[in-house]
C-alpha cells in the first residue's frame, strides 16, 4: 500500500493504491459523517482525475473513513451557507458537486465500486448509483432523510433511486423518509450484494482484484456501452455498440477479442459457461 507517494494534498478526501492496482478513495471526514461539504466535491474531482492518471490504478473503489460511507449533502456547508451567497457560488457549488458525483464517476475510465461500510443518506445516492458495482455491509444504514427536515430529495437522488430501484420500493422511503440497512438494499438491488461488516473489504477486493486483471479497453467500452445504450432507440443503440465494438477491437493493444476466440475456439481451454467468477480469480 503507498498511502502518499506523489500525491496530491487533501483535507477531506484520501487515496491509497494497492499492490493490486486498486485505487482506494475514501470520503475523509469522519467527524461529519464524510457529509459532502463544497470542498469535498472540488477534492473528489481532483482526486478521480489523479486516480484515472495513475497507470498503477487498474479499479477504484470509493469508500469512508470511520463508521460512515456518506451523510449526504452537508447541511451547514452545502445548504445554509450556500443558500445566503450570490446566485454564481451556488450555481458553481452544484456543479462541481454534479461533476463528480455522477458525470465523473459514470463516465469513468476505469472500473469502479463503492463499498458501502455505514451512514448513506441523501445525496450520497447519487455517487453511490454512478459507481458501476456497489457491496454494502449487512448492517450499513441508509436513509432518504429528506422529507423529515422539509424537503424532497434534492440533486439526482431521486433519478439515481429510479436507476435502480423498483419505484414501490422507492416511493416508499422517499415518502417515509425511513432508514433501511444493507440486506434491504440489495433485496431491492440499489447494491449488488449485503455481506457481513467483517467480509466487506475482502469480499471488495476480490471482486476489484477480478476487475484488475481484466482487459481495461474492453471493460471501459462495456460499462460505458451499457450505460449510453439504455437512453437509444434499438436501432441507435445497434450502430452505436457495433461502432464501439470496432473501436474497441482497432484500440485494444492487448487484442483481447482474437485472445478470447483462440481460447476458446482453437486451444479450447475456456468455455465461460462453464467457468464461475470464483473460479476465475486470478493466482495471488
Ligand atoms: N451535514 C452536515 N453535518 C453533518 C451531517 C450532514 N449531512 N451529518 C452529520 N453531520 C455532523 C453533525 O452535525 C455532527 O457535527 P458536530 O460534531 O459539529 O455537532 C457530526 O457530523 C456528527 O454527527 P452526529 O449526528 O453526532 O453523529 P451520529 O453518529 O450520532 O449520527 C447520522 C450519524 C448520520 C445518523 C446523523 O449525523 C444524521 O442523521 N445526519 C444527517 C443525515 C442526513 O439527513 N443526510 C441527508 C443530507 S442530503
Amino acid at each position: 500500500m503507498h498511502p502518499n507517494g506523489n500525491r496530491g494534498t487533501y483535507e477531506t478526501v484520501a487515496i491509497e493504491v494497492d499492490d493490486h492496482g486498486i485505487g482506494w478513495l475514501y470520503f475523509d471526514r469522519p467527524h461529519k459523517r464524510n457529509a459532502m461539504s463544497p470542498t469535498l466535491n472540488q477534492e473528489m474531482g481532483r482526486a478521480l482525475d489523479e486516480l484515472e492518471a495513475d497507470e498503477s490504478v487498474r479499479v477504484v473503489v470509493l469508500t469512508g473513513r470511520g463508521d460512515s460511507w456518506s451523510a449526504g449533502m452537508d447541511l451547514k456547508e452545502y445548504f445554509r451557507e450556500v443558500d445566503s451567497a450570490p446566485s454564481h457560488v451556488e450555481a458553481r457549488v452544484r456543479r462541481q458537486s454534479s461533476e463528480w458525483q455522477w458525470r465523473r464517476l459514470m463516465n469513468f475510465i476505469k472500473p469502479t465500486i463503492a463499498m458501502v461500510n455505514g451512514w448513506c443518506f441523501g445525496g450520497a445516492f447519487t455517487p453511490l448509483v454512478a459507481c458501476d458495482l456497489a457491496i454494502a455491509a449487512e448492517d450499513a444504514t441508509f436513509g432518504l432523510s429528506e422529507v423529515n427536515w422539509g424537503i424532497p430529495p434534492g440533486g439526482l437522488v431521486s433519478r439515481a433511486l429510479a436507476e435502480t430501484v423498483p419505484s414501490r420500493d422507492a416511493l416508499w422511503f422517499i415518502m417515509t423518509g425511513e432508514t433501511f440497512d444493507g440486506r434491504r438494499a440489495a433485496a431491492m438491488r440499489l447494491v449488488n450484494e449485503a455481506v457481513p461488516a467483517t467480509r466487506l473489504k475482502d469480499r471488495t477486493t476480490e471482486i476489484a482484484r477480478k476487475l484488475a486483471t481484466t482487459n481495461p479497453t474492453v471493460l471501459r467500452a462495456a460499462k460505458i456501452g451499457f450505460r449510453k445504450v439504455q437512453q437509444m432507440s434499438w436501432d441507435q443503440a445497434e450502430d452505436y455498440l457495433y461502432a464501439k465494438l470496432d473501436a474497441t477491437t482497432g484500440h485494444d493493444p492487448a487484442h483481447a477479442k482474437a485472445q478470447g476466440l483462440s481460447r476458446f475456439l482453437d486451444d479450447k481451454s475456456y468455455r465461460p459457461g462453464l467457468t464461475s467468477f470464483e473460479d476465475d480469480q486470478p493466482t495471488p
